[in-house]
């Protein structure tokens, strides 16, 4: 089975636990109304927010990572496809009224190469759903502001096949293989426990 296979079914139940916590059920519910949406939002800030600069702080330097000329290339691909989404979430928050940001739990980050690509799986994936979410809310809460939602690639799947068949090609040794798992679930945990 390839890598990202391999990651998706071992993050399976890790993903359930977010796409089922109430707070973004309550993004994609039929009977959704725009306070059950600002209070949804406001979570996701607080999950966003710390993921994307784990992120964004280890692309900013890789070299600190040691990777090798294969890793490099695969994180220099992940860098130049690498859009920062929460300038777009604090507008869309302005929008419904929110003056005051949550404010931030403490961040985490990413160690190795191993640990970063975990990372980067659940950061760059994040975008199918938000494509689910954005459809939803435009059909379920009209009007309300959907920019961070739609602030993606504009083809999505494509990025989404193209990523995977990068991270499947990278030479990794099976050592590697278990703290990438525990990283990408790690990365999904965080983020639970920051709807809360
Ligand atoms: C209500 C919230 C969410 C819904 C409804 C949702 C839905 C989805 C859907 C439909 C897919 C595509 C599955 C497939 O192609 O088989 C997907 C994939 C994915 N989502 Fe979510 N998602 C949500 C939230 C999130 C969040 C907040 C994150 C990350 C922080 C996330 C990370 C991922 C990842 C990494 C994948 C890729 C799975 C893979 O193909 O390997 N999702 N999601």
């Amino acid at each position: 089975m390839e890598l990202s296979e391999r990651l998706k079914k071992e993050t399976r139940s890790a993903h359930q636990a977010l796409d089922q916590h109430p707070m973004l059920r309550s993004l994609v519910a039929r009977s959704s109304t725009i306070d059950q949406y600002r209070l949804g939002l406001q979570a996701m800030y607080r999950a966003w927010k710390p993921l994307e600069s784990a992120v964004e702080n280890s692309l900013k330097d890789i070299s600190r990572f040691q990777p090798t000329p294969e890793q490099t290339s695969f994180l220099a691909f992940c860098d130049a496809n690498f859009k920062p989404r929460r300038h777009a979430l604090v507008d869309d928050l302005r929008v419904l009224g929110v003056t005051s940001l949550p404010s931030d739990r403490a961040g985490f980050g990413f160690v190795d190469v191993p640990q970063l690509l975990g990372g980067l799986y659940v950061f760059f994936g994040a975008q199918l759903g938000s494509r689910v979410i954005a459809a939803s809310v435009t059909e379920n809460v009209p009007g309300a502001p959907t920019g961070f939602f739609t602030a993606t690639h504009q083809n999505v799947t494509d990025f989404w096949k193209q990523f995977r068949i990068q991270l499947d090609d990278l030479p990794l040794d099976q050592t590697e293989i278990p703290s990438l798992f525990q990283s990408a679930t790690m990365a999904f945990e965080e983020f639970r426990k920051a709807l809360d």
